[in-house]
């Protein structure tokens, strides 16, 4: 090994500092472009609305009591679903959406943190007692796909999952009062 100047010495050390904070700000900002261009272009971006909810009455009235839950077409065709993750199951445990049209999700949970997503799509959300998360998304998959709860929320963790049902156009009809529920197959 070759002797070097205690000058040569520091500079090589700051030119291999310095490559590397190059290596690392290209890397930080091809992350953030990235994250940019999908919230942008395909809708992929967390449920960020900070809505709170009790947990603790939210079954007795308002959004999410019973009678509520389930998938609405609103006057002006904007299609919402709402729906509870609880131990361990989802109310209700099918849900009916159209296909290839805009669809707002809206969930809570009244007892620990859940999670959902559906495969395929860009649904993937924490549920968290207290929120309501709220997902908007397209389905661009027809038939029945799968949504289990991806958190463990306990011993039945593995059982908690709800079906989508994806329904064409004419398959998809709103009842007098607005709603629409999964066809029994
Ligand atoms: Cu609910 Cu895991």
């Amino acid at each position: 090994m070759t002797e070097l100047h205690p000058e040569m010495h520091e500079r090589r050390i700051l030119g291999t500092e310095l490559l590397w904070a190059f290596g690392v700000g290209v890397l930080i900002a091809a992350t953030l472009s990235m994250i940019i261009f999908t919230a942008l272009t395909m809708g992929i971006n967390p449920p960020s609305n900070v809505e709170r909810i009790d947990p603790k009455t939210l079954h007795l009235s308002g959004e999410f009591a019973e009678h509520n839950l389930g998938t609405t077409v609103a006057p002006d065709g904007t299609v919402t679903v709402r729906f509870i993750a609880t131990q361990f199951m989802f109310v209700p445990r099918c849900i009916a959406v159209p296909y290839g049209r805009r669809v707002t999700l809206r969930l809570t949970a009244p007892d620990v943190i859940h999670g959902i997503l559906v495969t395929g799509t860009n649904v993937n959300t924490m549920v968290v007692p207290g929120y309501v998360a709220q997902v908007h998304t397209e389905f661009r998959r027809a038939g029945e796909l799968l949504m289990p709860c991806h958190e463990y929320c306990g011993l039945g963790h593995s059982e908690m999952w709800a079906t989508v049902q994806v329904m064409a156009e004419n398959e998809f009809r709103p009842g007098p009062d607005g709603r629409v529920s999964c066809a029994q197959r």
